[in-house]
């Protein structure tokens, strides 16, 4: 009898407990567009983390790789007032969605200040993920991705007795060679976003970290129009002869499965390229290559986070609530960073476990931050505002799909920026 009534005290608090933490996760409707096999692996992290927190998680993924389509599905919910609990989102729109008074009064700067996030991540980091004049957290970060990545299938460059390139002129030769020999140097996706990637990391190298910051994140006209910015887009033309007829509207998932099967050599991708590698097991330095693309120890960074918007309800202020906490966790930003190709946004996570390619990633970070040549991506939405990614973004596609000449590219670029400020 007293077995039983033990029994029945221990299942009542247990039940009671496991009620207690269900409603403490609270809900949360999530706006993503990690849809790709990688991405998806890796947002599971995330999902379990806030499960076991007692959180239920409403999926609302919007697919089409760097987010353009998931912007386009928020803007619209946002504008009828029906913003969802999360959404990825990233760089300076954290701060134009604050300012559009949706993301008011902060949720999460609570929590923010209770696990001391000021002091886990880097200055340049959390200020990304700041509203109300960069006081208040209302945003958290997942990872650091960089952009200025070449991929490339090892058998296809071993048996062509390619190394790879550490200049653009290397680039072109071994491209060139390769074309002879009936392979596709160049795996690309021709989608304004694709373009927009490739372009940043050629004028990273072609320019330098100076002239990237001078041209992207200045928006300096001499730079946007001069003689560096024509031999960028004369690069960009070479790359455009490396690709294949399919190119159009290809997802670049489906450009790095080319370079997976040999089918192509190379992509210039961000490491999110490496998730879909490890999603199909196969190895850095024995399966493919990472390097990244030629320049002077630049670095463009591209931070993954998600933005809380102002909520009514506590099951769902709740949910912001574990949600920022579950994406803040050690443990989760290890795991969650291995899957996808990143590396982690807190400082203080162990790299042993990740590959070669994140962490000569987190070393070069370290040294770029240092020397200068740590800088936002445009085309991931960091370095600028809306409209003039947009009006960038919209020059280097027409001209990757046209014959427009160099000159005329550069001219046009400067006149879409200063129209667009
Ligand atoms: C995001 C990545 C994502 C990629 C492709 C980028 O803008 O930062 O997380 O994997 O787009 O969709």
């Amino acid at each position: 009898m007293l077995v039983k009534l033990e029994k029945l005290i221990i299942g009542f608090i247990f039940a009671f407990s496991t009620v207690s933490t269900a409603m403490a996760g609270g809900e949360a409707e999530v706006l993503h567009w990690w849809t790709s096999g990688g991405e998806a692996k890796a947002l599971q992290v995330l999902k379990d983390d806030f499960a076991k927190k007692g959180g239920t998680w409403k999926d609302m993924p919007v697919a089409g790789g760097g987010g353009d389509a998931a912007n386009v599905t928020l803007k619209s919910r946002i504008v009828a007032g029906d913003p969802p609990t999360a959404s990825q989102i990233k760089g300076p729109t954290i701060q134009e969605y604050d300012e559009e008074g949706v993301v008011a009064p902060y949720h999460i700067h609570a929590v923010a200040k209770a696990e001391n996030w000021d002091s886990l991540l880097s200055s340049q980091v959390s200020n990304h993920m700041k509203c109300d004049g960069f006081t208040k957290y209302c945003a958290a970060p997942v990872n650091i991705h960089r952009i200025d990545w070449f991929w490339a299938n090892k058998k296809v460059l071993d048996s062509h007795g390619l190394k790879m390139p550490t200049s653009w002129d290397e680039f072109n030769a071994a491209a060139s060679k390769l074309q002879s020999a009936g392979i596709i140097p160049f795996a690309h996706g021709g989608q304004p976003w694709q373009d927009a990637t490739v372009f940043e990391a050629v004028l990273l190298g072609i320019g330098g970290n100076e002239f990237y910051h001078k041209a992207i994140v200045e928006l300096d006209m001499n730079a946007l129009s001069g003689p560096t910015m024509v031999k960028v887009f004369d690069q960009m033309r070479k790359l455009q002869g490396f690709t294949d007829k399919g190119m159009p509207g290809r997802d670049w998932n489906v450009a790095t499965a080319m370079v997976m099967n040999g089918k192509a050599a190379f992509q210039i991708m961000g490491d999110w390229a490496k998730g879909e590698f490890s999603n199909a097991g196969l190895k850095p330095g024995v399966d493919y290559y990472c390097l990244p693309t030629p320049s002077d120890h630049g670095y463009l960074y591209n931070v993954d986070s998600f933005i809380f918007y102002g909520m009514k309800g506590k099951s769902k202020i709740d949910g912001q609530k574990a949600l920022a906490s579950s994406i803040m966790g050690k443990n989760f930003q290890k795991i969650f960073n291995i899957y996808k190709g990143s590396i982690p946004a807190r400082l203080d996570v162990p790299m042993d476990e990740f590959d070669m390619c994140a962490k000569g990633s987190a070393s070069d970070l370290k040294y770029s931050a240092m020397t200068g040549g740590l800088l936002p991506s445009f085309a991931h939405g960091m370095a600028l505002r809306n409209a003039q990614k947009g009006a960038m973004q919209d020059v280097i596609t027409e001209h990757f799909n046209s014959n427009m000449s160099s000159h005329e590219a550069a001219r046009r670029l400067a006149d879409a920026i200063q129209a667009s400020l």
